[in-house]
């Protein structure tokens, strides 16, 4: 088994790098703030948004959760979003995705203000990002990278495989990796013998959203693996499969009826080098970067330098 990367700790560490930041700014009258919109009734994205405006009051941030109904058209959502790049209280804007199937994501995300775009999910941010001077990067990207640097993990000349090609974190993170001299293959649904680049991968980035996809015969031993998914299993057939003679979580299970279960088989983690657990791996981690990345726009929207330690 290998060392457990404890991101839970690692987010605790930038949040407090944050809080010293916001602190630094109050003196000259600033209150780093976000606007989380939530539009969706996707109970799990309930659940992180609110998350996202807890961790704002916990760190000194200023935030304004906003609730559209679910029946909000692409117009209402564009006239709100202009009314947030306006706000002079507001530094960051999330729209929380996924979206309501009526409403043109691609147009909400594209009428975020790039300076106020703290999840980098703006095409001038995607093309900053890919040309190496990214003002934002994507939250659970810049948090992978983060986490191996903090922990000491080698990422030059290393072979990262990315297993899934989303916007939101499998393209980013490739990008972000081989900004930090990785040799990069991305890897998807329509890519033959997966296995074969798997096994080549010194560190290996899960980020499909099928519970238990890689297994225990995909990895090569010593490896780095990244678990990026968060999938819920409520069937005694699916738990048995990935936690059988898991004490622990037999009793969680028990008690909640469901459990949370990664994109890797907890199997295969016996092969690795070192692992992000699910939960406490990379989830925490994309928050706490997200909380950077606002504090960074609050300063680079008034003129100031980067701070030094985010
Ligand atoms: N949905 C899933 N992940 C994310 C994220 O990082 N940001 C936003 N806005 N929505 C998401």
């Amino acid at each position: 088994m290998g060392t457990i990367l404890d991101g839970a700790a690692i987010a605790a560490q930038i949040q407090s790098e944050v809080r010293a930041e916001v602190a630094r700014l109050a003196p000259h009258g600033i209150r780093p703030g976000l606007a989380a919109v939530l539009a969706s009734q996707d109970p799990a994205s309930a659940i992180y948004v609110r998350s996202k405006v807890r961790t704002c009051e916990e760190l000194g941030l200023a935030s304004d959760l906003i609730l559209p109904p679910d029946t909000v058209t692409t117009e209402e959502m564009l006239a709100l979003i202009g009314g947030l790049n306006a706000r002079e209280d507001i530094d960051g804007i999330l729209i929380q995705l996924p979206l309501p199937p009526q409403v043109q994501a691609r147009r909400l995300l594209e009428a975020v203000s790039p300076e106020k775009d703290v999840d980098g999910f703006h095409p001038v941010n995607v093309g900053r990002l890919q040309t190496g001077q990214a003002a934002f990067p994507p939250c659970t990207a810049a948090g992978m990278i983060e986490l191996l640097k903090r922990s000491k993990l080698p990422i030059a000349g290393r072979h990262a495989v990315v297993v899934g090609r989303s916007d939101i974190v499998g393209k980013p993170t490739a990008i972000l990796l081989l900004a930090e001299n990785a040799t990069v293959t991305i890897c998807h649904s329509k890519t033959r013998d997966l296995r074969a680049l798997t096994l080549q991968a010194d560190i290996l980035v899960a980020a499909i959203g099928r519970p238990g996809f890689i297994t225990a015969d995909m990895v090569k031993p010593g490896a780095v693996i990244l678990d990026v998914g968060i999938n819920r299993i409520a069937t005694r057939e699916e738990f048995d499969k990935y936690f059988a003679g898991d004490q622990r979580r037999e009793e969680l299970f028990r008690r909640r009826g469901s459990a949370i279960v990664g994109d890797v088989h907890p199997a295969a983690f016996l092969q690795a080098g070192a692992y992000t657990p699910v939960p406490g791996g990379v989830g925490p981690l994309t928050i706490a970067m997200l909380m950077a990345n606002t504090v960074r726009a609050a300063r680079l929207r008034r003129g100031l330098p980067r701070p030094e330690c985010l």
